[in-house]
């Protein structure tokens, strides 16, 4: 008989079945076990009856260990009580694979242990959650720009040249030269947009942040679009409409996960509809200052500084035109004023702070080759993408939106790195 899933298990109601997964967890009696059996799509009780299995099955059943791989038969009885909606009660057994002294139990654990056992922590319920919501998170946000009108276009890891900045660059020896693993994919972007209007690309991108917060990791993964003729005012109108698309997918998908496995409360997320507030730098400074924070004009924002100003408000928002001097290089100057910069931030409400960078591309070459000497960048490696300046240079705008500090906000995580099937922190490169 061929095993069926456990996430399809409905249209099995009063037959017999086979199903195959890992022993979740189990209790009883000496006269009943309940078996709580997970196989990747779902999780179902078995009940096992001495009465009806007789005593060798059942003193089987009774010595199972959490995580052994098992086939299981019997007949799928529907439960309104069970999350799936159905249990089944048990005729067959087959153990495939016994897992002795698994070092993951329900008690709690410290952080540092379930991240040293990450391969193993993967399969616990809430993990399981969050990668399935990631998976949703990450097809949402394609299916929204390949219904629209996107290429998808691949940008390269290897490359010869910053885009975020020096400090946080990752070299590698390439050949007897120097390499760089990409921070964004940006420039390659702009290059595609010339060629195709509108495109994004999809990829892990690197920083060598020496930070340990919450909300950094040194491989993450960023969707980055690029829209030939675009302006600052379009990109925050296509972030938001973006951010409603993908959120209310995750919602129609994924509630019960969210509510019950997670603990997150959604009303907060119901309320991701456009518009989103816009926020100029200089409200954003002296709505801190008047919170208490000793930020002065010019300065970045911290942490803490975004936790407080999303805290201002009930949906993401949008903070706009910071100071061209604590921004990249390929920033469009502000026509008004040429200290701000056309630049905008999406910081994603309850404290959680950015999400999405981006902002309107300097397009005229002149502004751009004396950014790029002011930034100490060498000009060698640039020249090509000066050269989308020399050869019909064109108004456009991007932006990138991270995976996992989004993923954070929607599940409602405190930290990122369980949002990442495999987290590169700066002191962890294990498992
Ligand atoms: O603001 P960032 O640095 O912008 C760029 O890289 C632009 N080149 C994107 C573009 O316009 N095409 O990064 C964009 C987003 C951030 O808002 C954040 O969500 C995420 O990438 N991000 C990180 N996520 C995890 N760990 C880190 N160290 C991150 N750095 C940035
Ligand atoms: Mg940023």
């Amino acid at each position: 008989m061929k095993d069926i899933s456990i996430a399809g298990i409905g249209e099995f109601s009063g037959k017999t079945v086979t199903l195959a997964g890992w022993l979740y967890n189990r209790r009883g009696s000496k006269k009943l076990q309940f078996l709580q059996i997970r196989d990747g799509s779902g999780t179902i009780q078995a009940v096992v009856a001495l009465a009806d299995v007789g005593e060798d099955l059942f003193e089987l059943a009774s010595g199972l260990n959490q995580e052994a791989s098992l086939r299981v038969t019997g007949e799928v009885k529907p439960d309104d009580r069970a999350p799936s909606g159905y249990e089944m009660l048990v005729s067959g057994i087959e153990l495939l694979s016994d897992s002795v002294d698994y070092p993951i139990s329900p008690k709690e654990h410290g952080v540092d242990f379930l991240l040293e056992n990450r391969h193993l922590w993967l399969r616990s319920s809430k993990q399981h959650a969050i990668m399935r919501i990631r998976g949703t998170l990450i097809s949402a946000l394609r299916e929204f720009f390949d219904d629209n009108g996107y290429l998808l276009v691949d940008a390269p890891i290897f490359t010869p040249s910053s885009v975020e900045g020096t400090t946080t660059l990752f070299e590698v020896e390439y050949f007897g030269d120097k390499a760089y693993l990409t921070q964004s994919g940006q420039l390659y972007m702009e290059a595609a947009a010339a060629a195709h209007g509108k495109v994004y690309c999809f990829g892990p991108t690197f920083r060598a942040e020496k930070s340990k917060t919450r909300r950094h990791l040194t491989e993450f993964w960023m969707l980055e679009p690029e829209i030939a003729f675009a302006n600052l005012d379009d990109v925050m109108e296509i972030q938001e409409q973006m951010l409603e698309f993908v959120t209310a997918k995750v919602l129609a998908k994924h509630r019960d996960e969210l509510e019950r496995i997670l603990e997150r409360d959604c009303a907060p997320l119901e309320k991701v509809k456009a518009p989103f507030p816009r926020v100029h730098y200089d409200e954003a400074i002296a709505m801190l200052k008047e919170k208490g924070q000793n930020l002065e004009w010019g300065g970045d924002f911290g942490g803490e500084d975004e936790t407080i100003l999303t805290k201002a408000f009930d949906r993401p928002i949008f903070v706009h035109r910071f100071p061209s001097a604590i921004k990249a290089f390929y920033m469009a100057p502000d026509p008004e004023d040429a200290k701000y910069s056309l630049s905008v931030d999406c910081l994603a409400p309850e404290g959680y702070g950015e999400i999405i960078g981006g902002g309107q591309r300097a397009d005229n070459l002149d502004y751009l080759q004396e950014r790029i000497a002011e930034h100490n960048l060498p000009a060698g490696p640039y020249e090509w993408y000066l050269d989308l300046r020399r050869y019909g240079s064109f108004p456009h705008a991007g932006f990138g939106i991270g995976i996992e500090r989004t993923l954070a906000w929607l599940t409602g995580r405190q930290h990122i790195r369980e949002c990442i099937p495999f987290p590169r922190l700066m002191h962890r490169i294990q498992p």
